[in-house]
């Protein structure tokens, strides 16, 4: 690149774990910037049910097809991330009226601690239902979200679904 500003964003979230909704904002992401960071953070009120490793590792094998994305744990502030990783915005899906006003404060809580931008991409209808919460409840009660997930995702949700259960019977 001679003198060309590079654009650089972040998709950041929990992705515990990644679901076909983050999948479909990333892809859509990718065609507009020339870089992507999908940043895998700690969301304080939730308890998660795969380690960071795991879930950047779950998000590493389907991105493939997206020469310009790539995944980081995010340790510590967004913006402190997105500052490091030299990103001016991140990008953030919004489902319904109800994400809004919860990313409408802490868009304005990053904008105030560095001046980063963010930037809502609506999602896909087909999407709007999903969440990783209701995909972990869902398939904890036996229902199916095959389709919802992807397959090598839902393996490991299984799994993991498994032995949580084996350890509270
Ligand atoms: O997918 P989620 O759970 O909505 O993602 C939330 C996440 C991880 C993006 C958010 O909790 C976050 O930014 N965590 C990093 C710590 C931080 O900067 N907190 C202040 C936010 S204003």
């Amino acid at each position: 690149m001679t003198g060309e500003t590079i654009r650089r964003v972040v998709c950041p979230g929990s992705f515990d774990p990644v679901t076909n909704g983050h999948l479909d904002i990333i892809g859509r992401v990718a065609t507009l910037f020339d870089e992507v960071i999908v940043g895998v953070g700690k969301n304080v009120g939730k308890r998660a049910l795969f380690t960071a490793e795991e879930r950047i590792a779950m998000i590493r094998n389907v991105i493939g097809e997206y020469p310009n994305v790539r995944v980081e744990a995010i340790d510590g502030l967004l913006v402190d991330f997105c500052v490091q990783h030299g990103a001016h915005a991140m990008v953030k899906g919004l489902r319904a009226v109800s994400d809004y006003e919860y990313e409408l404060t802490m868009s304005q809580m990053n904008h105030r601690l560095s001046r980063v931008e963010t930037l809502f991409v609506a999602s896909d209808p087909e999407y709007s239902h999903l969440s990783s919460s209701l995909i972990k409840e869902v398939a904890g009660l036996g229902g199916d979200v095959s389709g919802l997930v992807p397959d090598h995702v839902l393996a490991q949700l299984t799994t993991r679904l498994a032995e949580h259960k084996a350890k509270s019977d």
